[in-house]
């Protein structure tokens, strides 16, 4: 089955997420209490895919990065290095960041049962709620809240009777059905055409005929939604013994602002000069109101970022450079072009501080057929952070930007005071620089690499009968497991020879050893964990020292001799 026939009949994400579990990839937090949202864990399994991710992103992008010649599309050669900065920042920094004030998500709660809800989500998590399936079976179905229906009051008037009674208990229409549908019948009759909009219909089933305020139906009971009101995200704490608002202090929501923080510190203290990319791989912090999709929109989650400052004048084919490298590199890991690409943000949806921005979007598997979810994001954010850090809080709103008033005139959160531009020592020109930022999500990142390796194939087994096989075709350099190495039958010396292969690969890569029941049995546990090389000993190794290779995406079993499998193996995971 293609991963598209697949993804439409919906039943692809809940594989990869039981495969997740089951294998140990990845598991909800604090599961034995019932977990808690918006957290995961990472199994034996994912803990090696995430740190070869977050590896292959500090490899290709810093350490292995090559700072004397010009790279292919770049505007000329540039410097890579790291840095490590603190979770908890001095709290001025998020004011003069902007995070202080505009870091929310609007959000509504329902008077009834009192959830949250982001205001922008309440549609879709609806779609997928139990008292819309319970509608659409039992009285009007539809595919979308935004189809038009036909409308049956009959159908309506039973449901909301009888099976809408247990389903969405606070809605409006359940405890007064005379009154609410004849609210209805009166403005399909007044359009004249015998049908409405799906979701149209379930406001108007959501408020009670004497209200005149009309209110959103709650997902989860049906019940009315508050007007969407802001909601800041970020996590707050205190630093100290005692919670005042001087300690007052907040989880990062991003690990870029230590980065700013640290500009001047790190070319004090080094001999770069710009173009300069400085890295950081971290977690931060956000108070998702509704985090779901499994761990794409968690609580807690790895940013892998790069601040990259350069001259305003080249800020432009900078940020051309860093959109083109950075989906190159997801190619180059293996996710296929018709599953992600490159999307332009048009002029009403950039960031407060972003001259330009373009996503990295994936094809979740959670997502309906032709949608895209964003990976990355490469932002262009011209000197917004720098400026905000040195003279206190730019107002996103002016055109030039100018540092935001308060009342009496002052800045309304004041910066650092240090310099942060720059100095050119070849053409002694000082200016502040441009910041292009591409800034992807580590955990994210996992999701979409496992959605991209999860596969079903058919393969013969042990009978040369044809059986559905599940393999996870990761790139060798993200694979958790590098090679497993299995002796065929557990005597005649054959497992003394397999395990002198395992310690001797094990130097290098993550190994894994077995010989517990019957080899085809081992092939498939490693087909699933995505281990891309097994190695077995058998009878002919007794005789002449060879072994055979089986690759996991073909099948194929190469035999060679057992001195030269290191190489080999070398060869085919770095290429
Ligand atoms: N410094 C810019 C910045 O943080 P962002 O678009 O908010 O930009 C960058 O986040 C990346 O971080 C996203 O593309 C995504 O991969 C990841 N990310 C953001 N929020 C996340 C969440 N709640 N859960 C998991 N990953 C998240």
């Amino acid at each position: 089955m293609s991963k598209k026939e697949d993804n439409a009949s919906g039943s692809l994400m809940e594989k990869i997420v039981s495969l997740c579990k089951r294998r140990g990839f990845m598991f909800q937090s604090s599961e034995i209490y019932g977990g808690i949202s918006g957290f995961w864990d990472y199994g034996p399994l994912g803990v090696e895919l995430k740190r070869n991710l977050k590896e292959a992103w500090w490899t290709d992008m810093v350490q292995g990065h090559n700072d004397l010649d010009t790279l292919p599309g770049a505007p000329s050669s540039y410097s890579m290095t790291g840095l490590d900065s603190t979770i908890i920042m001095h709290p001025q920094v998020w004011k003069c960041s902007g995070h202080y004030d505009l870091f929310h998500d609007m959000m509504q709660t329902c008077h009834g049962c009192k959830k949250l809800f982001r205001a922008d989500h309440v549609w879709s998590i609806m779609e997928e709620s139990e008292w819309v399936a319970s509608f659409k079976k039992h009285a009007i179905d539809f595919a979308s809240v935004n189809d038009t229906i036909t409308w049956d009051a009959a159908a309506v008037k039973r449901w909301l009777e009888k099976k809408g009674k247990n389903a969405a208990p606070a809605m409006a229409g359940v405890s007064d059905v005379e009154g609410v549908i004849a609210k209805v019948v009166a403005e399909v009759a007044g359009q004249g055409t015998g049908t409405i909009v799906a979701s149209r219909l379930f406001e108007l089933l959501a408020n009670a005929t004497s209200t005149t305020e009309e209110a959103l139906p709650c997902p989860n009971c049906a019940g009315r939604l508050t007007e969407p009101r802001e909601f800041n995200l970020m996590f707050q704490t205190y630093a100290g013994a005692l919670q005042t608002e001087e300690n007052k202090t907040f989880l990062r929501p991003e690990t870029a602002q230590g980065i700013f923080v640290n500009f001047k510190n790190v070319l004090d203290s080094s001999r770069f000069r710009l173009p300069l990319g400085i890295a950081q791989i971290g977690k931060s912090f956000r108070n998702e109101i509704t985090p779901r999709n499994f761990t794409f929109r968690s609580r807690e989650f790895e940013q892998m970022e790069i601040e990259f400052f350069c001259h305003p004048d080249q800020s432009r084919d900078w940020y051309m450079y860093w959109r083109d490298r950075r989906i190159a590199w997801y190619h180059s890991m293996g996710i296929a072009s018709d599953r992600i690409l490159l999307r332009e943000h048009a002029e009403d949806e950039l960031a407060h501080y972003s001259v330009g921005t373009a996503d990295i979007e994936y094809a979740f598997p959670f997502l309906p057929e032709g949608e895209f979810g964003e990976l990355e994001g490469i932002s262009h954010r011209g000197d917004f952070d720098l400026r905000s850090h040195m003279e206190g809080k730019l107002d996103e709103k002016k055109r030039p930007l100018e540092v935001q008033l308060d009342e009496n005139g002052q800045p309304k959160y004041r910066g650092s005071g240090r310099d942060l531009t720059y100095r050119d020592d070849l053409t002694n020109e000082r200016y502040t620089p441009h910041v292009i930022e591409p800034s992807a999500g580590a955990d994210r990142g996992v999701l979409a690499f496992l959605c991209e390796a999860y596969t079903e194939d058919q393969a013969p087994d042990e009978k040369g009968n044809m059986q559905t096989r599940v393999l996870m075709k990761f790139h060798p350099r993200l694979a958790p497991i590098k090679v497993a190495v299995f002796p065929l039958v557990k005597k005649d010396g054959m497992p003394e020879l397999a395990k002198e292969i395992y310690l001797e690969l094990k130097k290098s890569y993550n190994v894994f050893y077995d010989e517990k029941g019957a080899v085809g049995r081992r092939y498939r546990r490693q087909d699933e964990a995505g281990t891309p090389y097994c190695i077995t000993v058998d009878g002919q190794t007794l005789e002449d020292r060879t072994v055979t290779i089986r690759d996991r995406d073909t099948l194929e079993q190469v035999r060679v001799l057992i001195d030269e499998v290191p190489a080999i193996i070398r060869k085919r995971i770095e290429g």
